[in-house]
């Protein structure tokens, strides 16, 4: 299976939304990234469910939305209601992940768990086999455009050590700061899904940044 990309709608022109979300409907991405803020767990806020509904409505790719928010609980059958397939949480913000991520699937979406650059992966070894995928942040959340943490590289690797010694079947999405220059290096490292914002969006072309970043 090639790697897959998801574009982080966040750098996506909100002016001309519709354009962008065709761009990545008819550019070589997989899915289309959606990252949720509440200007609490993370000192921004992007955009809610209204946007989210006019993106969904054009998006011919699955939507994959990002929860940077406190208590997601409460939001969980909005974001299924709306038709998003793939959902993350973050470790950080669940105290009973392993409910939030029964309830993610029990609305017939696929679950995952988020987690900060500061969290070890050893933190999921418990919930790893529940999981459908677990996104590695390679930034601070909250801001697009902001440069790769290196470390992130070899969390990866030990991540995808971890789910081949358990038999654990979630994919590995890195999200933040991802480029045509890292994308290779991720997917040796063990990444399955790349999100990308600036890189696809900030391009001169971005047709071109999105088959490069696929390889
Ligand atoms: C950051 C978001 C990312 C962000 C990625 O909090 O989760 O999805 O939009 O943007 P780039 O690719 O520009 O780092
Ligand atoms: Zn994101």
């Amino acid at each position: 299976m090639s790697i897959l990309l998801a574009p982080s709608m966040l750098s996506a022109n909100f002016g001309q939304l519709d354009k962008d979300v065709e761009l990545v409907n008819e550019g070589a991405a997989d899915w289309f990234h959606l990252d949720i803020m509440d200007g609490v767990f993370v000192p921004n806020i992007s955009y809610g469910f209204p946007v989210v509904k006019a993106m969904a409505k054009k998006a011919r790719k699955p939507l994959d939305a990002h929860l940077m928010i406190v208590d997601p609980d409460r939001y969980l059958s909005n974001f299924a209601e709306l038709g998003v397939e793939w959902l993350s949480v973050h470790y950080e913000a669940c105290t009973h992940l392993h409910r939030t991520i029964q309830a993610i699937k029990a609305l017939g979406m696929k679950a995952g768990v988020a987690l900060n650059p500061h969290t070890s992966i050893t933190l999921i070894e418990d919930i790893l086999m529940d999981v459908d995928y677990v996104l590695i942040m390679s930034v601070n959340p909250g801001f697009g455009g902001q440069s790769f943490i290196g470390n992130a590289l070899d969390k990866v690797r030990r991540l995808k050590r971890m789910i081949d010694e358990k038999g654990a079947k979630c994919l590995i999405q890195v999200d933040g700061g991802v480029t045509t220059k890292n994308a290779r290096a991720l997917e040796e490292a063990g990444a399955d899904v790349l999100v990308a914002g600036s890189a696809v969006f900030g391009a001169q072309d971005p047709m071109e940044a999105m088959r490069l970043i696929k390889g």
